[in-house]
């Protein structure tokens, strides 16, 4: 045969592949999500999130110290506090277990990594929205601004270097910038959940933050249907001041990914989100797939989308595994 093109060529061999492979993870791309929970003494396994746990202040500060050793980017903190209530009035509460962990983490970080908080008030609110509801009961996107502006302030108070803005308010990166800018924190950085989609996905999250939310979010998180929406969001987040878009979750939202990178000038996050980590988990413990392997695929999928961050459960455990990437155990070609 004459044939013209052969792109086996460059897959005949390890060292050709390494060469040419277009999309790598480093570390200091990742970004471990960390559950703290108030009132426990010791750290919690989460049934529907295998591998993940309510961690007790002291857990999290061992798990951020290793997070360091890993050479991971971030960690995004949410706390899981003992005491709800309608308005969510202890978001802004510096004894919250939200702020202390924050506080604890960056302690612990040594500046080493970046520290995020979630800014959002489904962890503190006792019907388990996003938000502050009106008389009718839906949730009240402006008045949720202003509690979203002092919370805000009281995490960059408490040290947080990055706001993770998970709500869902319209004008929320506005506002919480101005908030924050009014009090001083002009460095403290957002990054947008700007395409955040009302997704199955989130089940097991809802347990680790133990969600009282009875119903949905589908009034202000977007409809899995629509893509020219993300574009929007993602649009007005940029506008409105965002220092990194967010797209989660990310298996099922991949075009979105790319939408995303093409339009964005800021960095580009991506979730992995618990339900996407948990079917991996399953679906590994049953046999069905290869646990490392699809978890490699998976991140790798998300990168080559066009994410430049993922915020992953699977963080630590894949920077540790890849510690020593270039090399293969027995230091010959495959
Ligand atoms: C809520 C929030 C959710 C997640 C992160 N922040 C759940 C939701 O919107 O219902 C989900 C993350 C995951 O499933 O891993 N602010």
């Amino acid at each position: 045969m004459t044939l013209q093109h052969r792109p086996r060529r460059l897959r005949a061999h390890k060292a050709l592949r390494e060469m040419v492979a277009e999309t790598h993870i480093d570390p200091r791309q990742l970004i471990l999500p960390v559950f703290v929970k108030e009132g426990i003494d010791s750290p919690q396994p989460i049934s529907s999130l295998p591998g993940v746990w309510q961690h007790t202040l002291e857990s999290m500060e061992k798990l951020v110290r290793e997070a360091v050793s890993a050479g991971l980017g971030g960690v995004m903190i949410f706390g899981v506090p003992s005491v709800r209530d309608p308005e969510g009035s202890q978001c802004d509460n510096p004894a919250s277990i939200l702020h202390r962990a924050v506080s604890a983490a960056v302690e612990a970080s040594a500046g080493q990594l970046v520290v995020i908080a979630d800014l959002c008030l489904d962890e503190f609110t006792s019907h388990g929205h996003c938000g502050v509801l009106n008389e009718a009961g839906e949730v009240d996107n402006d008045r949720t601004l202003v509690r979203y502006q002092s919370m805000a302030v009281s995490l960059a108070k408490a040290g947080a270097h990055m706001m993770g803005l998970s709500g869902m308010m319209d004008g929320q990166v506005a506002a919480v910038r101005a908030g924050l800018d009014k009090a001083g924190h002009t460095d403290t950085a957002l990054l947008a959940y700007a395409a955040k989609y009302a997704s199955v996905f989130y089940g097991p999250f809802r347990d680790a933050v133990e969600s009282t939310l009875d119903g949905d979010r589908k009034s202000y998180q977007q409809d899995p249907r629509n893509r020219k929406e993300a574009r929007r969001e993602i649009a007005l987040d940029l506008d409105e001041g965002a220092d990194v878009v967010m797209v989660k979750p990310a298996l099922s939202y991949l075009d979105v990914i790319s939408d995303a990178a093409t339009m964005s000038d800021v960095p580009v996050a991506a979730y992995v989100v618990s339900g996407e980590t948990a079917m991996i988990e399953l679906a590994a413990r049953e046999g069905i797939v290869e646990r490392d392997a699809a978890i490699d695929e998976t991140l790798t999928s998300v990168r080559r989308a066009g994410a430049d961050i993922v915020c992953t459960y699977w963080a630590l455990e894949y920077a540790m595994r890849h510690a020593h990437r270039g090399r293969n155990e027995k230091g010959a070609r495959a």
